[in-house]
């Protein structure tokens, strides 16, 4: 692929989050059952949807997309406020949501939005995350189900951005530094 070549190092490779999807999927499956619940499944976008592709093949229940568009983001720093680039199609009143985000960095956007999904009257609100980066939160935020932690460096890579570059490598790696000038 045209982008590895400014890649320093793979983080989490494919085959790692193929599993790791299969699992998380298998778990959400289960958890959803037992409480007799069928989710509104949520991506928000853009980051999230090559991870919602490799999740949704392994949850096996009676349940809705949607897709969300909110920044914070421009380049690697947080701007703070968020804004709703693009709104849900669905009532989220009375459902049982399911938040697949890409990675969970200061909180910031996911407070925001869980926030503002109960103020619309959800009934439940889950997050699953592929990524979670701790030691970079401002808010607290708890991912329901986690891919992978990471530490306090900047990824790309299966759907995650850099300047809206690199999200389709098919792993999440750390960029070589002059990429970032
Ligand atoms: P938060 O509101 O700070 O948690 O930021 C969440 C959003 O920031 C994510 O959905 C990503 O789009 C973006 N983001 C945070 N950290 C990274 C990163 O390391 N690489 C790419 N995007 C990131
Ligand atoms: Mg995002």
């Amino acid at each position: 692929m045209w982008e590895e070549k400014d890649i320093k190092k793979v983080l989490v490779t494919k085959e790692q989050i193929i599993a790791r999807s299969e699992e998380l999927g298998k778990q959400i499956t289960e958890d959803y059952r037992k409480e007799n619940k069928s989710p509104l499944i949520i991506a928000l976008l853009r980051g999230s949807v090559p991870f919602m592709g490799e999740l949704i093949r392994h949850i096996d229940l009676d349940c809705q997309f949607d897709f969300m568009d909110v920044t914070s983001y421009q380049g690697t720093e947080s701007v703070g406020d968020i804004r709703i680039v693009k709104d849900l199609d669905t009532s989220v009143k009375d459902m049982d949501l399911l938040i697949v985000e890409d990675i969970i960095d200061t909180g910031k956007t996911l407070d925001t939005v869980v926030k503002l999904f109960k103020h619309r009257g959800a009934a439940s609100v889950k997050i699953v995350t592929l990524l979670n980066k701790p030691s970079r939160r401002t808010v607290e935020v708890k991912g329901d189900y986690i891919g992978f932690e990471v530490e306090n460096e900047f990824v790309v890579g299966f759907g995650l951005d850099f300047n809206q570059r690199y999200r389709c490598l098919p792993y999440v790696g750390v960029l070589k530094d002059e990429c970032y000038q």
